[in-house]
């Protein structure tokens, strides 16, 4: 199993090749005494219920070993609602050792998991004084909770204009000293058990961007180098802000991660926000999963990124069905630099960072790898400096596990004058507004070779950069964008993940430190990208949700996201990848989420925690694995089992062989009273679809009626695995779309 995590937007940020910082980030071992935090599972004591949390800790600290030093010093966290255990500083033998001991289940060393705006709102139809900002009063009363990097108090976006105090639920605690915690940031703890112990500061700038995205208060005149200037907001303005640091520059541990949600289940937030994971886990093994399924059993919505893996297929993080799982997209907003070259060519690409003082003249074009050396085509650190690149124009390829930013760096030091930076081949059409440190523009990979192609055909190569500023216009938005992992899920096959994707691309949000030296020093902001952006705009719209729908639950609120979501671009064409290629659902999910289609879903399916069980034996997993993850006991042959397919979820991901394949799905009437709904099946390639019946007749609010969706080969024979498809069920008002996805075998 990979011992690995990732703050989703590092890799974006700084490496254009994920796969690449993926070998890179190593996982840290304390050297010191030996000792690493392990994660103990152990049975409570027989017959005894420990409410009390010091009689808890009292039977923990009974499984530590004989010691000199205090056993505060050896036991790190004690879990309370998200698992029967503690995690410990232990060495090998110890924890060897305790496995001869009475109520000992488990124990395993902390896995490392490694880190994976002023336009967002309003391209995703959210306005003031309008539509679902306005009824979900811009998400007051409800608590987010973040698992991040810490955060910067003090910033403008977490300023408590307007805020009412925090509800009289919350139970959290303020690590801050002083004034840095108010209305707006409620809650801040530090749970970084290989580390300093401190408050819980961002180092990273990672957590104060994806708090600022979930909830950033209005902030009028923010930008980046004067680019993207706007109002910058959170999905949520009103919402209040808890901070759970689990993540340091080493990684995120996941001992760490499970007793932030043990503590947040505790404290009261209402959604939590994981911008981190891993590779694909089995659940039980997945502290993710089984923190998120006790939030899930007292109502907190999970919102989690997919991962930055892409455009790999069957790379997700993050995949239990109780999760909101979020893929990354583009918005509308580009900052555009042009190239023009000698034979009159011309290319437009991205750079957020925009001199005013660059000469729009023809400079001499060089193409760094013309050499044929691999390390100077990727413009890797000191890879010029033998090379007369003084004054020029020089063309970096994309990737090689080199940064971006840095390729601007490597060119700067050997005295050129400007980057074109091309994509590689997977990334195709997906280019970045980066705070490069010269002037730059990024352009497609097809744009690149032909660019090449120009530099090899001419004596005197030359080309000239012009910046646009910030462009909204780009009509083929939303796409996909080529680091937004894909489905299929390895985990459970028979959910489709993943459920959603969000604008993760360029996204402009609180910073810790200025990046550009010249603004406001209290006012920073930074446009980074990652699926770590387009989670936290999901937990913002789940906290609006939320404050509209106070009594759905989670499975209710994932379902009216995922059952109203788009699949067109603003051209009207469908939502497409990085190649310019219609995305398919296992980079698309439902769609591109629309915030006040899913204020009004219609329909919705809906799940109780336990429901989840049935389907749990029905992965194969056994009662302890089980027992793991819902934290009671289980007994699969005592229960009936069901397919993964058959939970009750808002899309289908069927294998189909020569057999006929029947589901049941039961929808709640959450609209109108008297509401009557159609099925439509939208065609799915080489497979029949029959829905039985075909139509529902509501007569009540909450009534649910339930339905029968068969699957069979047609007689047409398909040549392809995967085939996809969609079932609607549309009233006079409404569209309650489920994506389809059949593996034909
Ligand atoms: C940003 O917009 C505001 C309001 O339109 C304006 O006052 C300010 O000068 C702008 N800042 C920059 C850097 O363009
Ligand atoms: C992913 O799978 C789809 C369908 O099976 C295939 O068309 C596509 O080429 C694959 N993509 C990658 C990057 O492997
Ligand atoms: C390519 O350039 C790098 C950096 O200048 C150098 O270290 C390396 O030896 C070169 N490789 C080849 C194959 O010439
Ligand atoms: C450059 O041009 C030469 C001659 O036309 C050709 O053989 C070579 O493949 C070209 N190289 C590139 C990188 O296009
Ligand atoms: C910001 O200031 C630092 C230190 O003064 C300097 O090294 C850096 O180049 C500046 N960055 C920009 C983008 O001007
Ligand atoms: C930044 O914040 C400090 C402390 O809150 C304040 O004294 C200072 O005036 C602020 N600076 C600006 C430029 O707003
Ligand atoms: C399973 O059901 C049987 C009969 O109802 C019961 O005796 C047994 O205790 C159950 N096992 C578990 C683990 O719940
Ligand atoms: C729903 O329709 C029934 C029969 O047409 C009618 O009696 C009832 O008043 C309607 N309910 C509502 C809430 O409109
Ligand atoms: C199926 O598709 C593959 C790849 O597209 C092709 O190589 C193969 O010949 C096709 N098989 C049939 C039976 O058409």
């Amino acid at each position: 199993m990979a011992l690995i995590m990732f703050i989703f937007y590092v890799i974006c940020m700084l490496f254009s090749s994920p796969l690449v910082i993926a070998d890179d980030i190593t996982i840290e071992i304390p050297t010191k005494s030996n000792l690493q935090t392990y994660i103990v599972r152990v049975n409570l004591p027989r017959g005894r219920v420990l409410a009390d949390s010091d009689k808890l800790e009292s039977w923990y600290t009974s499984f530590l070993p004989a010691r000199e030093e205090a056993d505060s010093a050896r036991l790190v966290h004690s879990y309370r609602n998200v698992a029967t255990g503690f995690a410990a500083k232990l060495s090998p033998e110890e924890a060897k050792e305790m496995e001869k001991m009475e109520g000992f289940i488990t124990a395993r060393p902390q896995k490392k998991l490694s880190l994976h705006t002023t336009h967002s709102p309003s391209f995703l139809g959210l306005h003031q004084n309008l539509g679902l900002w306005k009824s979900s009063n811009y998400g007051e009363g409800v608590i987010i909770g973040l698992l991040d990097t810490g955060i910067a108090p003090g910033h403008p976006s977490f300023d408590d204009k307007d805020m009412p105090p925090p509800p009289k639920k919350w139970k959290g605690k303020c690590e801050f000293t002083g004034a840095a915690c108010n209305n707006k940031l409620i809650g801040a703890r530090s749970f970084i058990s290989d580390g300093p112990a401190g408050p819980p500061v961002d180092e990273e700038g990672h957590g104060t961007h994806t708090a600022g995205t979930a909830a950033g208060n209005f902030v009028p005149g923010a930008n980046v180098f004067g680019m993207a200037n706007g109002t910058a907001a959170g999905m949520a303005p009103r919402a209040h802000l808890a901070v759970y640091k689990v993540c340091s520059e080493d990684g995120c541990g996941d001992a760490d991660i499970l007793a932030a949600m043990d503590t947040a289940v505790d404290d009261g937030v209402d959604v939590l926000s994981l911008s981190l994971g891993g590779g694909s886990f089995d659940f039980f093994d997945d502290v993710i999963a089984v923190g998120a399924f006790a939030a899930i059993q007292k109502g907190i919505f999970v919102s989690c990124s997919a991962g930055n893996s892409g455009p790999f297929n069957a790379s997700l993080s993050n995949e239990a069905p109780w999760i909101l799982t979020v893929g990354a997209s583009t918005t509308d907003r580009r900052i555009l630099a042009t190239t023009v070259l000698g034979n009159k060519d011309v290319y437009t690409g991205e750079s957020l960072f925009q001199p005013s003082n660059f000469p729009y003249e023809s400079m001499p074009l060089i193409d760094a790898g013309a050499g044929g050396n691999e390390t100077a085509g990727l413009c890797g650190p000191g890879s010029l400096d033998d090379t007369d690149v003084k004054g020029k124009i020089v063309l970096c390829q994309r990737g090689g596990g080199v940064a971006r930013i840095e390729k601007g760096q490597t060119v700067k030091d050997a005295g050129g004058a400007a980057m074109i930076l091309m994509n590689d081949e997977l990334d195709a059409y997906d280019t970045v507004a980066d705070p490069h440190v010269l002037p730059a523009t990024h352009v497609s990979y097809d744009a690149g070779e032909k660019i090449r192609a120009y530099i090899n055909s001419s004596s005197t190569p030359w080309a000239a950069i012009t910046f646009q500023g910030t462009v909204i216009a780009n009509p083929s938005a939303p796409t996909v964008a080529s680091f937004s992992s894909r489905g299929p899920s390895l985990a459970s096959p028979g959910i489709l993940k993943p459920d959603i994707i969000g604008p993760g691309v360029s996204i402009l949000a609180a910073w810790p430190v200025s990046v550009d030296n010249n603004t406001n020093e209290n006012a920073t902001f930074n446009m980074i990208s990652g699926t770590s952006m387009s989670c936290p705009h999901l937990s913002g719209i789940a906290a609006l949700l939320k404050s509209t729908h106070p009594d759905w639950s989670p499975a209710a609120i994932k379902s009216a996201i995922m059952t109203t979501a788009g699949q067109l671009d603003l051209e009207g064409g469908p939502i497409e990848d990085e190649r310019h290629l219609p995305a398919d659902v296992f980079a698309l999910g439902a769609g591109h989420v629309n915030p006040s289609s899913a204020n009004d879903p219609g329909l919705v399916y809906d799940l109780q925690p336990e429901d989840y069980i049935p389907y749990l034996c029905g992965l194969g997993y056994t009662d302890d694995e089980i027992r793991t993850i819902v934290q009671q006991s289980v007994s699969c042959s005592n229960i009936t089992s069901v397919p993964e397919v058959q939970l009750n979820y808002p899309s289908f991901s069927v294998k189909l062989g020569p057999a006929t394949k029947t589901y049941t799905r039961t929808v709640t009437n959450v609209g109108e009273a008297n509401s009557t709904y159609s099925v439509e099946v939208n065609r799915v390639k080489g497979v029949d679809v029959g829905v039985t019946p075909g139509t529902l007749s509501f007569t009540k609010v909450n009534q649910k009626m339930t339905y029968e969706i068969k699957f069979s080969k047609s007689s047409t024979r398909v040549n392809a695995t995967f085939v996809q498809g969609a079932i609607v069920w549309r009233s006079e008002k409404r569209a309650v779309r489920s994506p389809i996805s059949v593996k034909l075998v």
